[in-house]
Parts: structure tokens; C-alpha cells; sequence
């Protein structure tokens, strides 16, 4: 399956998965949909409405305690299946099972984190080309920005676009995940090879930013 231009999955790419530690949450978005996508204390990943059951609090802004997330507002504290375990005001009180944080499924695989508003996120492997180079926001549609990769040149030519979707910058092989934030904004993650030395991954970083450009100018 490829992993680059113009391939759409069941499951969207949200984030790296260097960019979460252990103990953290994060903010994210999949289809649309606000995500708080947090590290249980045995690392466990897990994909949730960013909205607290309680009063609505975005629960990226909670903390980890062990196994559970608790809300920043009024602390109450949620279990790995998403049910409340514990409401700080009433700490007699066993939290009825209706009170319960929509979850999402959600897997890593080649360094990224997926997440599927499905049963079954899947995510993309995509081989060697694992390494993670960096993570950019484009202020266009995703179409528009998957294309300014192909459009844009590294050193004077083309990248050559693969039968797996992959492109191949200046011999370099790279992966370019969108997930299409909203139809204006596109989150785009860019892997590449463990083996491509430093040099050559500032070069391919300077290629995504020419590549936003080509994007957002022809978005404007
Ligand atoms: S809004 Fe989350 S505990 Fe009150």
C-alpha cells in the first residue's frame, strides 16, 4: 500500500510518536473530530474526545496519574476504557458507568500515531522509510499540498514518485502523511530513511518548507 501522494487510508496520521512521552498528553485532530491522545504510565496510547464528560474541559489540558487521565477542572479521573473512576467531590461515590470519555482506536507503527474514528485503526507501513524528519503545518487542503512535494524540485530536480506513492528527493526516499485538519489546514508528516546522514536531512527539511510554499501560494 503506498504512503504517499494522493493515497487516502482508513485511519489518519496524527501526530509522531517521538513527539508524545511517557506520562503526557497531547492535542490532535482526526476527521475532524478534537482529539486529546495521551501516554498511560505503562505506555500505553490511547485516543479520546477532547471533551471532559463533566463540563466539557478539553482533557489535553489533564495530566496522567498511572493508568488514568484526570481533568485539569474539577479533577475527575478516567480510566484506560475511558469510564470515570474517581470525581475528587465525592470520593465515597463509585462513579456511575454511563460517565464515560469517547474513545477512539489508535496504534503507532513506523514511528507515527494513528488513529481511526473506526474500530480499527491501521495505519501505514511504511517499511525503512521510518525515520521521522519532521512535522509541518500547511494552511491548505490536502490535495494541494500533496502535490507541491512532486512540484517542488530538491537540488535543481523533480522527486520521482514511486509505485508505493513514495518519493525519492535527490535519492533520498520519503513518506509524506497528510491529515487534513480542515479543508484550509493540512498537517503533513514527513519521514525518511534511518541511513540519510545529517546534511541530508536538513536539505530534505528545507524542502518541505519550499514545498509550503508552492502550497500556500497557490492556495492563496
Ligand atoms: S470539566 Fe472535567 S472534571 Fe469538571
Amino acid at each position: 500500500m503506498g504512503v504517499g501522494v494522493g493515497v487516502r487510508m482508513n485511519s489518519v496520521a496524527v501526530g509522531l510518536s517521538r513527539d508524545l512521552a511517557p506520562k503526557r498528553v497531547m492535542r490532535a485532530v482526526a476527521y475532524g473530530h478534537d482529539l486529546a491522545v495521551w501516554r498511560d504510565g505503562e505506555n500505553g496510547l490511547h485516543a479520546w474526545d477532547n471533551r471532559c464528560p463533566h463540563r466539557g474541559m478539553r482533557l489535553s489540558h489533564g495530566f496522567v496519574r498511572g493508568d488514568r487521565l484526570a481533568c485539569l477542572y474539577h479533577g475527575w479521573q478516567y480510566r484506560k476504557d475511558g469510564g470515570c473512576a474517581y470525581i475528587p467531590a465525592h470520593p465515597g461515590l463509585e462513579p456511575p458507568e454511563t460517565i464515560r470519555a469517547q474513545t477512539y482506536s489508535v496504534i503507532e507503527k513506523s514511528g507515527v500515531i494513528w488513529v481511526s474514528t473506526g474500530n480499527d485503526a491501521q495505519g501505514v507501513d511504511t517499511g525503512p522509510v521510518s525515520e521521522p524528519l519532521r512535522s509541518l503545518t500547511f494552511f491548505c487542503a490536502e490535495a494541494i499540498a500533496r502535490a507541491a512535494f512532486e512540484d517542488t524540485p530538491f537540488a535543481g530536480n523533480l522527486p520521482q514518485v514511486e509505485s508505493t506513492g513514495r518519493l525519492v528527493a535527490g535519492g533520498h526516499p520519503v513518506a509524506v502523511l497528510a491529515n487534513p485538519v480542515t479543508e484550509s489546514e493540512t498537517l503533513i508528516h514527513v519521514l525518511t530513511s534511518a541511513g540519510v546522514g545529517i546534511a541530508a536531512k536538513k536539505a530534505l527539511s528545507r524542502w518541505c518548507e519550499a514545498a509550503r510554499s508552492v502550497a500556500e501560494r497557490q492556495a492563496a
